[in-house]
């Protein structure tokens, strides 16, 4: 599949890598870019060579700058409830895509760029990288999920004063509240992420896409749910080969070579 807005590579080691390219405008999402990546997650999705996603920017300023404020400026009511839905829906493809995805945070991620991050499983900031919801200083609100993933990341309190004031965060500040797991060097971003997809490989994708399911139910059910979700694919796991395989593997004392079945 081409694209003009995105970059989807595959590697030969089952790591797809993501660029989103619109430099003349800070890898703004407008629609064309939203609708391609529409498309860009489910071929990722559907494909069993591709195990782990990195999500990035094209260029040296911006992971995402947000979405594009041309479009908004032209929104109406109707407009706009449709858009923001659309952008919840395609994020939320990616966050249930029950693959790992790692966001490559590489400068500014504002608004949608901020919650396309939030969509991915895990999170490295490029240590220039500002992250931030400044959308109430357009006179609106994030509207693909920020307002429901922020605090659900970071907690209320640090939540609210981000969407409230607008201000952007340092990647160190970023990593002290939990909304980045890492923060490294500009230059090592990529090999960064690489590094941790690579750590992701080595376990079994069945038990991660398990995992993926059970800890997005964590906020979404009560915790008895939540519990019964847990045994229950905790017993679906225990007649995989790939169980029989880390199990076996642990007692044989070598590594596991788990295939996803
Ligand atoms: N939508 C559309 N265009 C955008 C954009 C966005 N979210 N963010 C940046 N751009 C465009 C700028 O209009 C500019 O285009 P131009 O060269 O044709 O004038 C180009 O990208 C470069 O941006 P510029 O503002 O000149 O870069 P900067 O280094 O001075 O500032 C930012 C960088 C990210 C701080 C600034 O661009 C910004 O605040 N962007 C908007 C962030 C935002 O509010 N996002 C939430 C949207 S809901």
């Amino acid at each position: 599949m081409t694209f003009e807005r995105l970059i989807l590579e595959r590697g030969d080691d089952a790591v797809a890598t993501l660029t989103i390219h619109r430099p003349d405008a800070l890898n703004a999402l407008d629609a064309a870019t939203m609708g391609e990546l529409e498309r860009a997650v489910d071929e990722v999705a559907a494909d069993d060579g591709v195990r782990v996603l990195i999500v990035t920017g094209a260029g040296e300023k911006a992971f995402v700058s947000g979405a594009d404020i041309a479009e908004i400026s032209r929104l109406t009511p109707t407009t706009g409830a449709r858009l923001s839905s659309r952008g919840q829906r395609v994020f939320r493809r990616l966050e249930t895509m029950g693959k790992p995805s790692i966001a490559a945070i590489n400068g500014y991620a504002l608004g949608g760029g901020l919650e396309l991050a939030m969509a991915c499983s895990l999170r490295i900031a490029a240590d220039s990288a500002k992250l931030g919801l400044p959308e109430v200083t357009l006179g609106i609100i994030p509207g693909y999920a920020g307002t429901q993933r922020l605090p659900r990341i970071v907690g209320r309190g640090v939540a609210t004063e981000m969407i409230l004031t607008g201000r952007a965060l340092s990647a160190d500040e970023a990593l002290r509240v939990g909304l980045v797991n890492q923060v490294v060097p500009r230059e090592e971003l990529l090999e960064a992420a690489r590094r941790l997809a690579t750590r992701l490989l080595r376990n079994g994708p069945l038990a991660q896409r398990a995992a993926l399911e059970a800890i997005d139910a964590a906020f979404d059910v009560d915790f008895d749910a939540g519990c019964r979700l847990e045994s229950s694919l905790f017993g679906l796991l225990c007649d995989t080969a790939d169980m029989h395989e880390g199990v076996g593997a642990f007692l044989e004392k070598r590594r596991a070579r788990f295939e996803g079945k």
